[in-house]
């Protein structure tokens, strides 16, 4: 086994409190933790938001250092994810997608990024971090197309990825009933502060 010094953020995109996606943030964490990581969780939604979603207003790409420029919650925890070695976005399935609470916090990472259009240049600090998705549905439809956002987003951005999608998890809750779920979520976090 081997340790790392590794900040992971997490953020859970249920609103369901000890729901399915919580319960595998809770076991990737053990791994992660259980090697020396620091790991912080947040809830999307429990954080305040000055605005819903990105306003497209470009005032981040006008300025030096990263960051939107609406100051709430939701900035600082893109804050967060800039001085994080790992970055977890978990997410029930909804319709076939990420939460809508996730989402917003998504769309808002655009203000980590300077873009210069006339050069064609892009630049960021996420580049060489770990994005993981962990994400969970009650059927087993959906889940591949939910993670083509945070695959393409990876890929673009210079980032490692890692997922874990577990289908048929039923309601919230129901997901502590399948035996081969919590291990396979700890050996995640433990691989994710590894590099493995
Ligand atoms: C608004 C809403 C939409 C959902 N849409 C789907 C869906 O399209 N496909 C699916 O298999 N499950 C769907 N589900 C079920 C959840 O994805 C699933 O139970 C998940 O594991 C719940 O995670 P949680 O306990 O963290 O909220 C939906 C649930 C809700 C509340």
């Amino acid at each position: 086994m081997g340790s790392s010094n590794k900040k992971v953020i997490a953020i859970s995109g249920s609103p369901k409190k000890n729901g399915n996606t919580d319960k595998l943030i809770q076991w990737f964490s053990e791994g992660a933790a259980g090697l020396g990581a620091q790991v912080t969780v947040l809830r999307a939604s429990e954080l305040k938001s000055s605005v819903a979603g990105c306003q497209s207003c470009r005032a981040c790409q006008k300025k030096e250092e990263y960051g939107c420029v609406f100051k709430d919650d939701v900035a600082e925890a893109l804050l967060g994810m800039n001085e994080a070695d790992v970055i977890v976005m978990a997410t029930p399935l909804y319709f076939f997608a990420m939460s809508s609470q996730l989402k917003a916090v998504v769309d808002r990472m655009f203000s980590l990024y300077k873009w210069d259009n006339d050069k064609n240049t892009m630049e960021t600090k996420l580049k060489g971090k770990t994005l993981v998705l962990l994400a969970s549905a009650y059927e087993d439809a959906g889940l591949k197309e939910l993670e083509a956002p945070f695959r393409l987003t990876a890929d673009y951005t210079g980032m490692i990825y890692k997922s874990m999608l577990v289908p048929n998890a039923g309601v919230s809750g129901d997901i502590t009933k399948r035996p081969d779920v919590r291990g396979r979520a700890v050996a995640l976090g433990a691989q994710a502060v590894t590099g493995r």
